[in-house]
This record gives structure tokens, C-alpha cells and sequence, in this order.
């Protein structure tokens, strides 16, 4: 009897947990983004105002609904773009790909995320699915995104 009744206190204890930590880990990793349209790419290299921590090669993703943002200015829910942020090699005059430093999220839920212009932002560390960067629900990334406020906070524009 005490048995079952610990077993059961510790089952609720964990669906609590597990209830609590699904509610602030809100932005989902973008499974399947390498699948999605490449919106642009970029180099930064030492010396750039976003160095730290942007230094390397980025690639930029948008799934459906955020390349018909890229297109209106304007996201509906579910809209999620990506940063995929890679090391780099200088070889033989030649820039090359390396290791993937971090994949940053954009994901569109204006109810969810009202706080941050309607956008979930989170960071997943190195090839990690599960490892999470973002530690103050998005403040600081959003402090910057919102030079773009006309444009709904997105820097990049859609390209032919
Ligand atoms: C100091 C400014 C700054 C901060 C802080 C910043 N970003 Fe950005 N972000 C940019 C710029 C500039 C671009 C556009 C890069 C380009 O044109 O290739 C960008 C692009 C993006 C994009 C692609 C969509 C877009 O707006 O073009 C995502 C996704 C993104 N950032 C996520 C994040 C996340 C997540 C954080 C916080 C961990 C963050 N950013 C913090 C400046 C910033």
C-alpha cells in the first residue's frame, strides 16, 4: 500500500515537471528546416559588431508560411525562420563550411509570444535538438530584432 501510494505521488510529481518544463522549452527545434527555402547566407568575421556570438557562416531557412512573410512583410502564426550558424576554414583562397556552431529560431505565435512582438526566439547548440541557449525567454535577442519592427522584426527580405 505505501508503495503504490509513493508510486503514484512520484508519477504526478513527474507529469507536473515534465508539464512545467514543456510550457518554457515553447519553441519547438525546427525538424526538417534544411528542407525548407533558403532565404540567404552570410560570412561574419572577427571585427563585426555581431562577432560574438554570430561569428562563421549562416545560412537562412524560412518554412512555407514564413517565405509568404518573406514576400508580404507580414508572418502568421506558425512561421518559423532559421539561422544555421556554421564554423569556417580558410584553405587554398576557399571559405569552407565547418563544424555548426548554433541553429537559431524564429517560430510565430502571437498569443504565446506576445511579449517578444509575437515571435518565439530560441538558440539549440550545435548539432543539439534538445541543448537550449536562449535563457531570458527571448528579451535580448528580440532587443535587436526590433529595429525591424516594420518589417515584423525579420532582417531578411525574399530574394529571387
Ligand atoms: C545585435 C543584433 C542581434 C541579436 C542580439 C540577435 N539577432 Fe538575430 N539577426 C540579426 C541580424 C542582423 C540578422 C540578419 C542576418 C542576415 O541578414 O543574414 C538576424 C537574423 C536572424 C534570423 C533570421 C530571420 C531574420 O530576421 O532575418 C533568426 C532566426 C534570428 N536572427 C534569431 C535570433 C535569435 C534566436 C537571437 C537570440 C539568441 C538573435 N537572433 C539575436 C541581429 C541580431
Amino acid at each position: 500500500m505505501k508503495n503504490s501510494i509513493l508510486i503514484l505521488i512520484s508519477c504526478a510529481l513527474f507529469s507536473l515537471s515534465t508539464a512545467a518544463s514543456a510550457q518554457e522549452q515553447s519553441v519547438p527545434f525546427p525538424d526538417g528546416y534544411r528542407n525548407w527555402l533558403h532565404a540567404k547566407s552570410m560570412l561574419i568575421q572577427p571585427g563585426h559588431a555581431l562577432e560574438n556570438p554570430f561569428q562563421g557562416i549562416h545560412h537562412i531557412y524560412a518554412n512555407a508560411l514564413a517565405e509568404a512573410g518573406l514576400k508580404t512583410g507580414k508572418y502568421e502564426d506558425g512561421a518559423v525562420l532559421v539561422f544555421d550558424l556554421l564554423n569556417y576554414q580558410e584553405k587554398d583562397k576557399s571559405i569552407h563550411e565547418g563544424e555548426r556552431k548554433l541553429v537559431g529560431v524564429m517560430h510565430k505565435d502571437s498569443k504565446k509570444h506576445a511579449a517578444t512582438g509575437g515571435w518565439g526566439f530560441e538558440g539549440f547548440s550545435g548539432d543539439s535538438k534538445t541543448e537550449r541557449l536562449v535563457k531570458d525567454g527571448g528579451a535580448s535577442c528580440f532587443a535587436c530584432h526590433t529595429s525591424e519592427k516594420d518589417k515584423d522584426y525579420v532582417f531578411s527580405e525574399y530574394r529571387k
